[in-house]
């Protein structure tokens, strides 16, 4: 795992942003594998990786033509026009700013009526594609990485969780800080799904995931810091904040 550290958060987004871009361009598109696959985070920490993003597609520095995006994660139960909701997010904070062709984003469905359906036909659906080329994350502040809460497997893979407390009190900032509004359960990629992925780039930023990055480089690898499994990825990178590293 590397670790690169950046005097901003929009330092580090402009870093990500910039080495996706490259990933993105270098790729070489081939009959067997005719798309570049792409693993996405939510969240405010990714903000300014799209921003910058957008900003090199408007000047032509990138297309995402041959791009195929799966999202990590979706809460279960509220609407997918939900101002709150992760298919919201995206769109209006990326895909709809950027020239995807929407029927290549993948996002779960927190309303399919067979979630545990919906669970395996994702997995499918990767794997179909070739598997994730580049899975971009986030981590919460209790080390988890897409809504795989303390006491996740490692090896999981994409299925329903119930949120932490935590996870609910840190996002009720996005619900008008009503507790109640929270959706108590999310469907998300495992730990094992992100690991499968060729390569993880995290974004760290910000005083309050200090603890959470010490824990995670620094403490050995354990499900109740689950974004400690990328320890043992073979090619991880962890981008992060000088607030982020007050704890290391
Ligand atoms: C949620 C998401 C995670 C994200 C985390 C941190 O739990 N499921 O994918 O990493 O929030 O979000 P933020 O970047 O807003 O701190």
């Amino acid at each position: 795992m590397r670790l690169t550290v950046r005097d901003t958060k929009e330092e580090v987004g402009n870093y990500i942003a910039e080495y996706i871009v490259k990933r993105i361009n270098s790729f070489k598109a081939s009959k067997e594998k005719p798309h570049f696959v792409l693993g996405l985070p939510t969240g405010s920490s990714p903000l300014p990786v799209y921003k910058r993003i957008v900003k090199l597609h408007e000047e032509g520095k990138v297309s995402f033509k041959n791009v195929i995006t799966f999202n990590m994660d979706e809460y279960v139960g509220i609407p997918r026009d939900h101002p709150e909701s992760y298919h919201t997010f995206m769109f209006k904070h990326f895909f709809s700013l950027i020239d995807i062709d929407p029927k290549n984003t993948h996002l779960l469905d927190g309303n399919a009526e067979d979630l545990y359906k919906e669970c395996e036909d994702y997995e499918a659906a990767i794997k179909a594609v070739g598997g994730i080329d580049l899975f971009l994350g986030g981590i919460g502040a209790d080390g988890h990485i897409a809504f795989n809460e303390p006491g996740s497997s490692l090896t999981s893979r994409t299925r329903i969780k119930t949120l932490a407390y935590e996870t609910i009190l840190d996002n009720c900032r996005f619900f008008n800080n009503d507790l109640s509004a929270v959706p108590r359960m999310a469907l998300t990629v495992g730990v094992q799904t992100v690991m499968d992925a060729r390569e993880v780039v995290l974004v760290v930023t910000g005083q309050n995931k200090a603890l959470a990055l010490s824990q995670m480089i620094e403490g050995g690898v354990n499900h109740m810091v689950t974004a400690s499994a990328l320890q043992t990825h073979p090619w991880a990178l962890v981008v992060c904040d000088e607030d982020a590293t007050n704890e290391l």
